[in-house]
């Protein structure tokens, strides 16, 4: 087939839902207008372990409004038969008011539901539970690991124990919390036993299956509606305890029940990015080449589920070690489970590697983009597999000539600029290509329109935008003429919306259902007596703005219009499927971040002056869009390095800043000039048809320790602890 001519695929458009949402017109899962619907607010424990013995609700029920209070003491038992496809822990998952036990402190123990918010809100406050307390183990320092998960390559240890430079450092990572702008909320109504939820997830099709396994019910039975979705970065893949309670609510009291999490209950209610300690221990010869890296990791997870993440490949892979030895494990606490949350893993191991890359580089006396390049592997030494592509060179290449790198003087603490200090650093980032079947239904009109479909959804990086400019092309449609629609569990089947997998395998799903239906029409066009085409040699017809026409001779063709309606069709469709085959190759995405801190020598206050983001995702698919994932990344990055920190008080589990104003997000006062470069000419066809290698976790990842870097060479002083804050350099 003839390639079809790109016009909206790599044009820096805007987004195709942009006027629905600066004019809040876009509707979120807690604003969907539901009639009859009634109110729910959580109960959650005031213990961190230990057991209910006694719930007293007369206040509570007495309260005008309120219709319903439900614990463990009157709940219905739940199935709870399991999901086989969620990507939930090992273990076994918070059953809702199923028995007495609690687990962690802020653990939902009842529920109120009400005919108003306030009426559910002051009941929430009118319930009395009493408890039998135990005391609670929330501190990961202190707390016994579980069994490791290893991996090894070579002698690491001896060839630690033999290497003439050595860096041996354990880096740590606070709890963080997503905190996305958009609250956890769901609507749920029963109509018999058929449940509707409006529901905030990056996974509708997951929640649809969770959520039937919860109440044993057929898949079929629950629908998800998930049309927009106000930040997530990893939160609202799994279905959390809320949105049971709230169909648990509504199927007790027959009525549409909305809950919606407060800002508070986020910090427990749903997960979390758990804190680690990371120690590394590289040795290297007097050149810079890294012959061992033996790394010990410790994270924490429930005592109810094991969490654990893709935290080993960076250590693995990024650079060439002959000897390399892991060693993960998690402790268990009395704390609710961890999920995944932005550059998952990734991010973490980053912090860790990076750090210690530099370190070495400084014991060394070799600028750090030298030491890596030194230490690039051929291919991929875990997987011995070759790289799809790995531009991690070109990224330093490019960075450092954009940034102005070499300006730099290396010796840490030797530059000014009055009260502050001033300083520069780099750190690398890398992420994998998660490669997942996916599905979408493609349905061309007479009128000349199409409709795209497939489950996924948009929690901000623009899936409404790119997929409608991949539609178009393969089309031949102009934007206008495309609509693309996502966020209904009813719609063909996609991954999770995360991991940096949604364009990737949805938008291949995509390219391949509307590279179906031209094909359909191209055929029906030359075997029809009656058309321009007949006859003619398909594989040399493209279609653009609608008009299909031969590539060397534009004046002959006719409109899917002129051709539909001669041959009586209504519509052509076809579901659109990617099945990724087995990997023969290394598929990551890749960075390279820059920046310029200056810290102020008595306050110890750490700003950022500017950062500069170089990047190999593979193809483009949207320059306007990208570069608001570099942004965005970026800022999040910033977040991680110098602000973001859940405190946990360890006597009673409690957490201290659960609120916007105790734990710190970047605000415009902490950004400065931020730039993201996405290398052309990347696209990986190894990776999927449409060459893309993802970018929303990349752009995140390789930011903390470029910022950690930065103020080493600052100050002189090596902060090993996320969040860097003022008392760290004081
Ligand atoms: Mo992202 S942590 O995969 O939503």
């Amino acid at each position: 087939m003839s390639p079809q001519p790109q016009s909206a695929v790599g044009a820096p458009l805007s987004r195709v839902d942009g006027r629905l949402k600066v004019t809040g017109k876009a509707t979120y899962a807690a604003e969907h207008d539901i009639e009859g619907v009634v109110h729910a607010v959580i109960v959650d424990s005031t213990i961190g372990r230990g057991r209910i013995t006694g719930i007293d609700t007369r206040a509570a029920l007495a309260q005008p409004g309120v219709l319903k209070v439900i614990s463990h003491l009157n709940a219905p038992v739940l199935p709870y038969r399991g999901n086989p496809e969620s990507f939930d822990p090992p273990g076994r998952q918070l059953r809702v008011f199923q028995d007495d036990k609690v687990l962690f402190r802020g653990q939902p123990v009842a529920v109120v539901v009400a005919t108003t918010l306030e009426a559910a809100q002051h009941g929430a406050e009118l319930v009395n539970i009493r408890y039998d307390a135990e005391k609670t183990s929330t501190d990961m320092t202190s707390a016994p690991t579980g069994e490791p998960v290893t991996y090894a390559r070579g002698d690491a240890d001896k060839a630690f124990a033999s290497a003439p430079v050595k860096v041996d450092a354990t880096y740590q990572q606070a709890r963080a919390h997503h905190n996305a702008m958009e609250l956890h909320a769901t609507i749920a109504r029963w109509e018999g036993d058929k449940l509707t939820l409006w529901d905030k997830t990056q996974w509708p099709k997951g929640t649809q299956k969770d959520i039937a396994a919860v109440f044993g019910i057929p898949n079929d039975s629950v629908h998800v509606i998930s049309p927009f979705v106000g930040g997530a970065f990893g939160n609202a893949i799994r279905a959390w305890p809320h949105i049971t309670i709230s169909a648990l609510a509504a199927r007790e009291t027959g009525r549409p029940v909305k809950l919606m999490l407060t800002r508070r209950q986020l910090y427990f209610g749903v997960g979390y990015r758990p804190s680690y300690e990371y120690r590394v221990r590289l040795g290297s010869d007097r050149r810079g080449r890294v012959s061992a890296m033996v790394q010990d990791l410790k994270a924490e997870t429930s005592t109810y589920e094991n969490f654990t993440e893709r935290v080993l490949h960076t250590g693995q892979m990024l650079y060439s070690a002959p000897h390399v030895s892991q060693d993960y494990r998690t402790v268990a606490l009395d704390v609710n489970t961890p999920i995944w949350m932005r550059g998952p893993g990734f991010a973490t191991a980053g912090f860790a590697i990076e750090s210690a890359m530099d370190e070495l580089a400084h014991e060394l006396g070799i600028d750090p983009i030298e030491l890596r390049q030194r230490n690039e592997p051929e291919e991929d030494p875990a997987e011995q597999l070759p790289f799809s592509t790995r531009r991690l060179r070109e990224c330093y290449t490019v960075g450092a000539r954009e940034f102005g790198w070499h300006r730099r003087n290396p010796r840490p603490r030797s530059t000014r600029d009055g009260d502050w200090l001033i300083g520069t650093g780099m750190a690398a980032g890398t992420y994998d290509v998660l490669r997942n079947a996916a599905q979408a239904r493609v349905r061309l009109d007479a009128d000349g329109t199409a409709l795209v479909e497939a489950a996924t959804s948009d929690m901000g990086p623009g899936t409404y935008t790119s997929h409608t400019q991949v539609a178009a092309d393969a089309l031949g449609l102009t934007m206008r003429n495309v609509t693309f629609r996502l966020g209904d569990s009813t719609m063909p089947p996609t991954p999770p919306h995360g991991g940096s997998q949604t364009m990737t395998n949805v938008g291949s799903a995509v390219q391949d259902g509307c590279d179906k239906v031209r094909l359909q029409a191209i055929k029906l066009a030359v075997e029809d007596r009656r058309s321009p085409l007949y006859g003619a040699d398909a594989d040399g017809i493209v279609v653009r703005a609608g008009r299909l026409h031969m590539k060397r001779d534009p004046a002959r063709g006719e409109t899917y219009r002129q051709l539909l309606a001669r041959n009586n069709r209504t519509h052509l469709e076809v579901l659109g499927t990617w099945t990724p085959g087995e990997a023969r190759h290394s598929m990551y995405t890749y960075g390279a971040i820059f920046v310029e801190v200056a810290v102020d020598a008595r306050l110890g206050l750490v700003r950022v002056r500017r950062m500069l983001g170089v990047f190999d995702a593979g193809r483009i698919i949207s320059p306007k869009l990208a570069d608001s994932q570099a942004l965005g990344g970026m800022v999040g990055g910033i977040g991680q390095a110098l602000l973001e920190h859940t405190v946990t008080d360890h006597r009673d589990g409690r957490i201290v800043n659960a609120d916007l104003a105790n734990y710190m997000v970047p605000v415009n006062a902490d950004i400065p000039d931020l730039r993201g470069i996405f290398l052309d000419g990347g696209e990986d066809l190894h990776a999927d048809p449409i060459g893309v290698k993802g970018l929303g976790e990349v752009v995140f990842i390789g930011v903390a320790p470029a910022i950690a870097n930065a103020v080493f060479h600052a100050t002189g002083r090596r902060v090993r602890e996320l969040p860097i804050t003022a008392e760290a350099l004081l």
